[in-house]
């Protein structure tokens, strides 16, 4: 039976990814307003943020997209999307786990987030991961109707204790 780090492997996402990791989160998303761009990406991507996507090791196919910004001691988590078939399976945990570690490699003991009140399975994936509820952005999301609010969460990342994941 393979598993996540002999099924899949994570890169550097390229302009060429764009459509196909579009593709894949509006079909991922609860709903389509909800997905990223391709300005979003092409931004992210000329910021030098670290934008990884995760491939299925023998077709190349895209399944899942990861954004994160350095700051200061600390990360902010800006996406991340996991193909709607492979929902369930554990593919968002283990690249929050990735995640962590590239906190501690940057020394950085605080990940940041913002998440729709309306996107239950991304705030139970987060609760789950131990982050906590700090504040609300008020209106701060493009909504299918008007605009909605984002909840802000942190997680504080244990510096010294972490395993190293093969799927960096
Ligand atoms: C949110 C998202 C990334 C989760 O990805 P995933 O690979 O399915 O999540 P995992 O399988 O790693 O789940 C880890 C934990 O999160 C929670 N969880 C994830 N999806 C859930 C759901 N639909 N309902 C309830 N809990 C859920 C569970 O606690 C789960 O652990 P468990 O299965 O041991 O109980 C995925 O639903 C997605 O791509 N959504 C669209 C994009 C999006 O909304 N991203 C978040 C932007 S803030």
């Amino acid at each position: 039976m393979p598993t996540l780090q002999t099924r899949f492997v994570d890169r550097p996402m390229t302009e060429a990814d764009i459509p196909a990791v579009m593709a894949m989160e509006r079909e991922a998303c609860l709903h389509p307003v909800h997905a990223w761009s391709d300005d979003n990406y092409r931004s992210s991507m000329r910021a030098g943020y670290w934008v990884r996507v995760r491939c299925e090791a023998d077709s190349g196919r895209v399944v899942a997209v990861c954004v994160a910004m350095d700051g200061v001691d600390e990360v902010h988590l800006l996406n991340i999307a996991v193909a709607r078939e492979l929902h369930g399976q554990g593919v968002a945990r283990s690249i929050l786990a990735v995640l962590y570690d590239r906190c501690r490699q940057r020394q950085a003991p605080l990940l940041w987030l913002e998440v729709r009140p309306s996107n239950e399975p991304a705030r139970a994936l987060y609760r789950r991961e131990g982050f906590v509820e700090v504040g609300v952005r008020k209106n701060y999301y493009p909504a299918a109707q008007g605009r909605e609010d984002a909840l802000v969460m942190k997680r504080e990342v244990d510096m010294l204790n972490g395993a190293s994941h093969a799927l960096e």
